[in-house]
């Protein structure tokens, strides 16, 4: 099987807050220090990588973060044009097609072309190719947004095939599609945390993307895992232990603490096992660190964990 870092095309998804930002930026940190060069195309989000890697602010133009690692935080009316430059090259053509009031009578009334103009840039630069002739990017990375607009944008090029009259956006469709559901070359990326309802969420995450878009999964990133501190059989050990200690002593508070503990690593386990069940590897999981302000550093971190996560799951 390919490794997470030979993909050209990764979506990294999943439901809000649960790390896709920070699994994207680790991701692409690390690729880009296995030699890869890499771009994180962001969808009109609110952009963090700035602030998670500590570089200057992100806008809708490409730019160098790190070495070997561009990023874009792509806004659909821009990327539109931007994309639309790309394919036409010239200005004037541009005009002509873009702007002329049937195309862009068309354009205005296709479902999802926000979505498409920012996944046909990203996927436009995971064919681009320098004078020379050597592809520009080895890997784009997709931070999509949260579960059901990250469903949505996927099923986007899908739907342009089947409406699209033949022609140029047909063609650029046919393409993405080709390129997303092809495992060698792309994966979606979920992400979770080991938590119930993220849980059931990412579950059913899986199930949209297999059997309703066809869409293959390259893995699973189970984020913010803690670190198992107690054997199973220690819990009721422990609940007893709370019970003993019910008259405030100086041992209560501990007493509380190692239970409440032992209740989250069972509460995680059982998350894990569920995830196990229902979607097939590799599963990589990445530590919760208990740094309060999150950034370069602990990106590091978890790009070093996903590093071994990904050897280990090959
Ligand atoms: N492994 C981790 N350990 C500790 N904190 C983490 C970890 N991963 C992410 N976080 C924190 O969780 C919060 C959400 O992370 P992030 O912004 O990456 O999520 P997201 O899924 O991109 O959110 P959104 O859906 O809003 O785009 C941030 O404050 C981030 O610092
Ligand atoms: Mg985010």
């Amino acid at each position: 099987m390919k490794s997470l870092f030979d993909l050209k095309f990764v979506f990294v998804v999943g439901k809000g807050g649960v790390g896709k930002s920070s699994v994207s930026a680790a991701l692409a940190v690390a690729a880009a220090a296995r030699g890869k060069r890499v771009l994180v195309a962001m969808c009109n989000s609110k952009e963090r990588l700035s602030y998670l890697l500590e570089t200057p602010p992100i806008g809708s133009a490409i730019r160098n973060v790190l070495p070997n690692l561009d990023a874009v935080n792509m806004e659909p009316a821009a990327a539109l044009e931007e994309y639309g430059m790309l394919i036409l090259k010239v200005r004037a053509l541009y005009k002509l097609v873009f702007e002329n009031r049937f195309v862009s009578g068309f354009l205005h009334g296709t479902p999802g072309i926000d979505a498409w103009a920012m996944l046909g840039k990203a996927q436009y630069h995971a064919f681009e190719q320098d004078e020379d002739g050597h592809n520009r990017y080895d890997m784009v990375i997709v931070d999509a947004p949260a579960t059901g607009h990250g469903l949505e944008l996927l099923r986007v090029p899908r739907v342009i095939v089947d409406v699209a009259p033949p022609g140029l956006l047909r063609r650029e469709a046919e393409r993405a599609w080709q390129l997303f559901s092809d495992p060698t070359r792309a994966g979606v990326l979920l992400v979770t945390i080991p938590e119930d309802m993220p849980t059931s969420e990412t579950l059913e995450l899986y199930a949209a993307v297999r059997d309703e878009l066809h869409l293959p999964v390259c893995g699973l990133v189970v984020n913010q895992m803690r670190k198992v501190l107690f054997k199973p059989a220690e819990l009721p050990v422990l609940r007893r232990l709370r019970e003993l200690l019910s008259a405030p002593s100086a041992l209560r508070p501990l007493a509380i603490a190692g239970h409440a503990r032992a209740e989250r690593e069972a509460a995680q386990a059982a998350c894990l096992t569920r995830l196990q069940a229902g979607i097939p590897g590799p599963h990589l999981h990445l530590p919760l660190t208990l740094i309060h302000d999150f950034r370069r550093s602990e990106v590091e971190v978890l790009a070093g964990a996903l590093g071994d996560a990904v050897s280990g799951a090959s």
